[in-house]
């Protein structure tokens, strides 16, 4: 993969959705007491998304999420760069407008994962800048009909991750490990990977590599079969439009994703993963609507790229937890 190449993940949010936001709006401003309402669809359905809510604070995300948990997660382990609107609500600033953030399961590469997940905005530009979210039901049965996908339940995953030091110069970095673990101390940050079963190398410039192998399918109570559970947002294609990673070989790149076997997806493979969840796709217009409460193992979310014009500002947070350990595409399944 060279910076001249053309991206793998291609075309990407121009296509119509599929999926209606209106079938999914909750109006709180007409509603008297949304909260049972909430709840109800939540459960039923795996998408609310609000609007009339009259939220200004992107802390405000945090009551909406208490109708459906109390357990927020604090992000440790997490692959993206976060800061926060609280102690509990995370702002989104994991790569530039001009990056398309493909399709996944927020936490995914995690041993333990949020179960809900919980994103809203305050200020949109006047065009684009949406999050799509995809059925993940209709596309893990999709997916479970072509070959990788079926590759994918026999060999799971593998997450490799790249955290550099924060004082290391002359390395391209991304996260570094002492952001990702909320320490300066290597030990503690040894500690926090060996807990989360991933396999790891400290290499000579002070990068801490990361693998993770686990299933690629997680079973969902509710609807009693598992879910695809991964995403190409940890696949090294996510940095393909964003220099001065795009110079990097795939294994060189800050995060990369393989076949639980290690072997790398081919760009026919990506193609087909991609496809199967923009084939279920709706468009949250931040526009329209304040807020979106995921079933984050029932719906994937992405975010394409956007402009901002001149005084616009795209200001987005999220919240998430009702944290669940990963069990495999059944209860009796995890094997990793
Ligand atoms: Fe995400």
């Amino acid at each position: 993969m060279s910076a001249t190449a053309t991206p793998r993940i291609l075309p990407f949010g121009d296509q119509p959705c599929t999926l209606a936001l209106n079938d999914y709006l909750i109006d709180c401003s007409r509603v008297c007491e949304p909260q049972s309402d909430i709840r109800e669809q939540w459960h039923d359905r795996g998408l609310v998304v609000l609007t009339g809510t009259g939220m200004r604070h992107l802390g405000e995300l945090q009551r909406w999420a208490e109708l459906i948990f109390d357990d927020f997660t604090a992000y440790e382990g997490g692959s993206a760069p976060r800061y926060k609107w609280s102690d509990k609500v995370f702002g989104l600033d994991d790569a530039p407008p001009t990056i398309d953030l493909c399709f996944h399961n927020e936490g995914c590469y995690l041993p333990e994962y949020p179960r809900c997940f919980v994103i809203g905005s305050v200020k949109a530009p006047a065009e684009g800048g949406f999050t799509l979210v995809a059925d993940n039901n209709a596309a893990t049965d999709r997916l479970l009909e072509t070959s990788v996908g079926k590759a994918l339940m026999e060999k799971g995953v593998r997450y490799v991750r790249r955290m550099q030091d924060k004082c290391a110069t002359n390395v391209l970095g991304y996260k570094s490990w002492q952001e990702t673990f909320y320490t300066n101390d290597p030990q503690e940050a040894e500690t926090s990977v060996r807990a989360k079963g991933w396999d790891f190398e400290w290499l000579n410039d002070g990068t801490l590599r990361t693998s993770y192998t686990v299933d690629a399918y997680e079973y969902h109570e509710e609807l009693s079969k598992p879910l695809f559970f991964a995403g190409l947002a940890s696949h090294a294609a996510f940095f393909d439009q964003w220099s001065p990673y795009n110079v990097l070989a795939d294994e060189e790149r800050p995060l990369n994703m393989t076949l639980g076997d290690g072997q790398p997806f081919t760009n026919a493979q990506i193609a087909t993963i991609y496809a199967a969840h923009n084939a279920n796709s709706l468009a949250l217009d931040w526009r329209r609507a304040d807020l979106a409460m995921l079933d984050n193992l029932r719906w994937v979310h992405a975010r394409p790229a956007y402009q901002l014009r001149d005084g616009e500002e795209r200001v987005m947070g999220v919240t998430m937890g009702m944290m669940k350990p990963r069990q495999g595409p059944s209860p009796a399944m995890a094997r990793w």
